[in-house]
């Protein structure tokens, strides 16, 4: 019974052309979803802190982060391409790497979808809360945050992030084709008051805001790309969709690369905006930044527009990547690591267990732990799985190259090695603490793999 089994990936392909989940989406819908699932948190929240660590030259940073996240799309696109089945990097990894290391990975992304979610519900609270504040209502403090959240005030939980999470959880139950039509409306509104921020902001910009452009030296910008690199996650869930698509082998690619392109640019321009506008400094401590340089540029108005459609915006991120989670456990359900209950589908072909254990474990983590532990968390453990299949990248080609490749990435082994280098380049600019957190994380998935997961296994009944 050997840790590094593998999945057949013929019989993975068959299951996938069989499978229980319903082929509903094409690739406007899976570049949409990306989008759904990119633009949230990291540009309306972290860019205050990332401009106050870097100062102007957050534009850099956010390229740093842009180049790590698309060498390992490139690696993403090739294996959606090949593979395209429920569960993503976790998937592919158990047909390549092995049952131990399909495991850590899978473990790995419970980690980071769940963790995404968390902490976009709480930068959606601090939005929600601040549209409330406009209408001159507010909610008790001790249901306003985390504990230990804001410092000298006593808090115990974030109400509003565990029901934002709770109502998403009831749509998502409903089933992935109404999911993905929310998702499509709600993406399109985001997009326009991110364009909406660009046309009128740019009017505002002034120049010598720029300057000094780099205060903080590389070492700022590298510390705020590990921070912003929260603002690029969500692409790779598109991956965990394949199933449910119509012409996968096209269509992911398309999805996974569009989508980040566009943020890319976006997020661009509306640093480079912010920090013209607003001189980096103040933004300390500020968690609506994008709404402020419109404050600050006195178009009061559209700020509130900038508010609203963050809400919007965020409540799309919890979606798509609870989502993704949901897709992750199914899969691992199905493969018998997890519990059989996990796969189990309700009559609109939803897995409902793992949908609502979802939102409720990781609606709790969100009201109940402050924003930062919770990002920079999911921030080390997407770079660890980027990482993982930048490798399984390389070794899938050296030990079937015979396999059809709809998308090849392309410069194999040096694309994905740069992704090797750049994912882990940010990993050492994140804290010690989060290092810890992460080992402690991934210790716990031994023990699991060792005490439950090897015995369960679907491939025990094979060989
Ligand atoms: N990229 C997503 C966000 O910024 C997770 O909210």
């Amino acid at each position: 019974m050997s840790i590094f089994r593998t999945k057949d990936f013929d019989a993975m392909r068959a299951t996938s052309a069989s499978g229980g989940l319903r082929k509903v989406l094409g690739p406007v819908d899976l570049v949409l979803m990306g989008i759904g699932a990119i633009v949230g948190t990291g540009i309306f929240v972290l860019t205050g802190s990332g401009a106050t660590t870097a100062g102007p030259a957050l534009v850099l940073s956010f390229v740093v982060a842009a180049f790590a996240c698309g060498f390992a799309a490139l690696c993403y696109a090739e294996f959606a391409s090949i593979l395209p089945v429920a569960g993503g990097i976790y998937t592919y990894s158990y047909a390549i790497l092995g049952e131990i290391i399909a495991w850590m990975i899978g473990w790995d992304l419970i980690l980071e979808y769940g963790l995404v979610t968390s902490a976009v519900s709480v930068g959606w609270s601090g939005y929600f809360q601040s549209l409330l504040g406009g209408f001159g209502l507010q909610i008790p403090v001790a249901l306003s945050a985390a504990p230990g959240a804001i410092p000298g005030v006593t808090t115990f939980f974030n109400l509003p992030a565990f029901l934002i999470m709770m109502v998403l959880t009831i749509m998502l139950s409903l089933g992935v084709r109404e999911s993905a039509r929310i998702n499509n409306i709600m993406v399109a509104v985001k997009i326009g008051v991110v364009l909406l921020f660009i046309f009128v902001g740019v009017r505002h910009v002034a120049p010598a805001n720029w300057h000094p452009f780099m205060p903080y030296g590389a070492t700022g910008v590298m510390s705020a790309a590990a921070l912003v690199f929260f603002a690029f996650i969500g692409f790779d869930a598109v991956t965990t969709a394949a199933e449910e698509v119509k012409n996968p082998k096209r269509d992911l690619p398309i999805g996974i690369i569009g989508s980040l392109a566009v943020c890319t640019v976006l997020y661009v321009v509306v640093t480079a905006i912010m920090t013209g506008i607003v001189p980096f400094t103040q933004f300390k401590g500020i968690d609506h930044p994008v709404s402020l340089a419109l404050q600050f540029a006195g178009e009061n108005w559209f700020a509130g527009f900038v508010d609203l459609g963050a809400i919007l915006g965020m409540s799309t991120v919890i979606l798509v990547m609870a989502f993704g989670q949901t897709r992750v456990l199914y899969a691992m359900s199905r493969d018998g690591l997890l519990p059989k209950r996990l796969s189990a589908l309700s009559g609109n072909g939803t897995p409902i267990v793992a949908t609502w254990l979802v939102g409720i474990v990781f609606g709790l983590l969100g009201a109940l732990v402050p924003l930062q532990v919770l990002g920079e968390l999911a921030n080390i453990g997407t770079l660890a799985a980027f990482c993982l299949v930048s490798v399984a990248v390389i070794v899938l080609r050296k030990k079937r190259p015979d396999l059809k490749r709809a998308f090849s990435c392309p410069g194999v082994p040096v694309i994905p090695g740069l992704a090797i280098l750049f994912c882990g380049a940010l990993m050492v600019f994140l804290s010690a603490v989060t290092w810890i957190a992460f080992a402690i994380w991934l210790a716990i998935g031994l023990v699991v793999y060792f005490t439950y997961a090897r015995h369960h296994s679907a491939l025990n009944q094979v060989r």
